[in-house]
C-alpha cells in the first residue's frame, strides 16, 4: 500500500465544505399555496444548521414563468413571485450568513425565458438591437437549419413568423439559448453575476455551463436512433468556452471569494482539467455525469429512459477514474443525488423497508469519504426514496411529458406501461415530490395542496422522526459531515483505490502525514469476506453502519471507515 503524502493541496474554504442543494419549489411551504418559498427556506434554517452543512445550493429563485420550474428565467435581478420577494431574499441571505451558513446561486446563462425582455424584443424583428442576443438562423430548403435534437424531446430549432427564422433551443422552446458570441451578451451576464455578489452571495452553480460555445458552422449531428442528430460533438465543450470562463473569472469571480461549480453534462477529465484547473483560472469544480449516467445503457428503452440500474464495478471505475486523474490537477465534485436525478437509494441502494436505512448509509460512506466536496441534495439525508406515478397526470416536469408525447404518442416507440416504469426509475419528478418533514398531512411541506404529489411513504420517511433517532440515516450524515470537519486526511489526504477487483466491495484509503484511512462499501444484499481490516490491525473507527461488526466479512450493505496511524506533529 502506498502511504504516500504527495504534494499538498492547496487550501480553500470550498474544498472544505459540505453543500446542501436546496430545491425550493419542494423544499419549505410558508404561504400555504402548495409551492415551497423564501420564507419557508428560512423557517428551516435550524434544520440546516443542525445537520452541520456549510453551504447552500438554492436552485433558480428568479422571476420565471416556470417552463422548467425556474430554469427558465425571465429577470435575473427579481425574485419568483411564487418564492416571495427580494426583501425575502434579503432576510434569507442575512440569517443563514448570521447562522455560518453561505448560500450559492444557480447561475442559468446558456438560455433564457423566451418571456425574457431581451428575447421579446430580439424576436420583434432582424434589425432589433438585441436580435443578436439570440441565435437565429434561416430554415434549409423550409426546414430546420440542421437536424440537432433539443433535451427535452423535439428539433432544438423553433420557427418564429415574425421575422420567418428560426431560434436555437438546446433545451424546452420556451428556453431560447443566448448568443455568447457577442459581446454585449457576455457584458449582461457579467453585471448580473456582480448584483449578486454585491449582495454578498457565497458562489455559483452555473447550470449547462459547458454549453455555452457553439461551433458556429452549425453543422448536421450524428443521427441517433429517434432520426434526430446529437448536438453534443459541436455545443459540448464548445470551440470558446473556456475562453469565455477565463474572462469571466477575470472580469467577475476573481473580484470575490466564491465557491463555482459548473454543471458540465458530457464533460472529459482532458476537459474537466480545463475547466477545473487548480491556478484558479476558471472554476472550483464541476459535476461530471458519467455515474449518474451508467445505468443507463442497461435496460435503456431511449436515450435515458430506461428501467435499468447501473452496476457497482462500473460506478467505481468511473469515480476512481475521476479520482485518479484529477489528483493534483483540479478538485472533484462528489454527488449521487440532485434535482434531475433519481433518489440514489432508489438507483444504487436498495430502498426496500428491510435495507433501505442500511444500504443509503452505506452509499453516503463511499461518497463522503472520497477526495472532492460532497453535495447532498435535500431528503438525501432522510434516505428519501423515488416515488411512484401511475399515469402521465402524475407528472409535472416538461422533459417527462415531452418524452411521453414524443415516444408513446406520436412515434410510438414504447408502450404506456413501460414508459411509466422508466418514469418510475429515473423521472426528474422522483427528485421534485416534497420534502418530508414529519408524519402530518403533507408531510408538513404545506398546509395546502402541493404542486407534485408527496411521496406516500412519508408517515415513516421524514425528519421529525429522524432528527430523534440515534440510528437513522439523518443521524449518520451528520456523524459524516461532522468527521468531515475534524478530520483533514478526509478533505486533502491522497486517495487510493483498493480491491478494484471485487464484485461487491467498493473500499479506497486516503492517506495524509502518515495517517491512513481505509473505507470498505459492501453494494450487495449478501454478506461477503472482506480482509482489509483484520490485515491492518489496531485502527480507530471513524464511522460503521453496522452494530456487530464481523472481523472477516463485511455484513449486507455494510459500510466502514477505520482510521490508522498517528498524525504527524
Ligand atoms: C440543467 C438543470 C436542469 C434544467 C436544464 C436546463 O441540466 O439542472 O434542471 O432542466 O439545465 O436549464
Ligand atoms: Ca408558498
Amino acid at each position: 500500500m502506498q502511504e504516500n503524502t504527495a504534494q499538498k493541496e492547496p487550501r480553500a474554504w470550498w474544498k472544505e465544505a459540505v453543500i446542501y442543494q436546496i430545491y425550493p419549489r419542494s423544499f419549505m411551504d410558508a404561504n400555504g399555496d402548495g409551492i415551497g418559498d423564501l420564507a419557508g427556506i428560512t423557517s428551516r434554517l435550524p434544520y440546516l444548521r443542525e445537520l452541520g452543512v456549510d453551504v447552500l445550493w438554492l436552485s433558480p429563485i428568479y422571476a420565471s414563468p416556470n417552463d422548467d420550474n425556474g430554469y427558465d428565467i425571465s429577470d435575473y435581478r427579481a425574485i419568483m413571485e411564487d418564492f416571495g420577494t427580494m426583501a425575502d431574499f434579503d432576510a434569507l441571505l442575512a440569517a443563514a450568513h448570521r447562522m455560518g451558513l453561505k448560500i450559492v446561486m444557480d447561475l442559468v446563462v446558456n438560455h433564457t425565458s423566451d418571456e425574457h425582455p431581451w428575447f421579446i424584443e430580439s424576436r420583434r424583428a432582424k434589425e432589433s438591437p438585441y436580435r443578436d442576443y439570440y441565435i437565429w438562423r434561416p430554415g434549409k430548403a423550409g426546414k430546420e437549419p440542421n437536424n440537432w435534437e433539443s433535451c427535452f424531446s423535439g428539433s432544438a430549432w423553433q420557427y418564429d413568423a415574425a421575422t420567418d427564422e428560426y431560434y436555437l433551443h438546446l433545451f424546452s422552446k420556451k428556453q431560447p439559448d443566448l448568443n455568447w458570441e457577442n459581446p454585449k451578451v457576455r457584458d449582461e451576464v457579467y453585471d448580473l453575476m456582480k448584483f449578486w455578489c454585491d449582495k454578498g452571495i457565497d458562489g455559483f452553480r452555473m447550470d449547462v455551463i459547458s454549453m455555452i460555445s457553439k461551433d458556429q458552422r452549425f453543422p448536421d449531428g450524428p443521427v441517433k436512433p429517434d432520426g434526430y442528430g446529437d448536438f453534443s460533438p459541436y455545443c459540448v465543450s464548445g470551440p470558446r468556452v473556456h475562453e469565455f470562463l477565463q474572462e469571466m473569472n477575470r472580469r467577475v469571480l476573481s473580484h470575490y471569494d466564491l465557491l463555482t461549480v459548473g454543471e458540465a453534462a458530457g464533460v472529459t477529465i482532458e476537459e474537466a482539467k480545463k475547466y477545473a484547473r487548480s491556478d484558479g483560472k476558471e472554476l472550483g469544480m464541476v459535476f461530471q455525469f458519467e455515474h449518474v449516467g451508467e445505468g443507463n445503457g442497461k435496460g435503456s428503452i431511449i436515450e435515458k429512459w430506461t428501467t435499468g440500474k447501473p452496476e457497482m464495478p462500473k460506478v467505481r471505475a468511473i469515480l476512481n477514474k475521476w479520482q485518479r486523474e484529477l489528483a493534483g490537477c483540479a478538485w472533484n465534485s462528489l454527488y449521487l443525488d440532485n434535482h434531475d436525478q433519481p433518489r440514489c437509494v432508489s438507483m444504487f441502494g436498495n430502498d426496500s423497508p428491510k435495507w433501505r436505512v442500511r444500504s443509503a448509509k452505506m452509499l453516503a460512506t463511499c461518497l463522503h469519504m472520497q477526495k472532492g466536496t460532497p453535495y447532498i441534495y435535500q431528503g438525501e439525508e432522510l434516505g428519501m426514496t423515488n416515488t411512484r406515478f401511475h399515469s402521465l397526470a402524475d407528472c409535472r416536469d416538461l422533459e417527462e411529458i415531452n418524452a411521453w408525447h414524443q415516444y408513446v404518442d406520436e412515434q410510438k416507440r414504447v408502450s404506456p406501461e413501460t414508459m411509466l416504469a422508466c418514469f418510475n426509475n429515473v423521472a426528474r419528478d422522483n427528485a421534485r415530490t416534497p420534502m418530508q418533514w414529519d408524519a402530518s398531512e403533507n408531510a408538513g411541506f404545506t398546509t395546502g395542496t402541493p404542486w407534485l404529489a408527496v411521496n406516500p411513504n412519508y408517515r415513516e420517511i421524514n425528519a421529525a422522526a429522524e432528527t430523534g433517532d440515534p440510528d437513522s440515516v439523518y443521524a449518520y450524515y451528520k456523524k459524516l459531515i461532522a468527521l468531515r470537519h475534524t478530520h483533514e486526511i478526509i478533505v486533502y489526504g491522497t486517495f487510493e483505490p483498493l480491491l478494484e477487483d471485487d464484485p461487491a466491495i467498493y473500499a479506497y484509503a486516503r492517506h495524509l502525514d502518515g495517517q491512513t484511512l481505509l473505507v470498505a462499501c459492501n453494494w450487495t444484499d449478501h454478506e461477503v469476506p472482506c480482509t482489509l481490516f483484520s490485515d491492518r490491525g489496531e485502527g480507530e473507527e471513524l464511522i460503521s453502519n453496522v452494530k456487530t461488526e464481523k472481523e472477516r466479512t463485511l455484513a449486507p450493505y455494510e459500510a466502514r471507515a477505520v482510521l490508522y496511524g498517528k498524525a504527524e506533529a
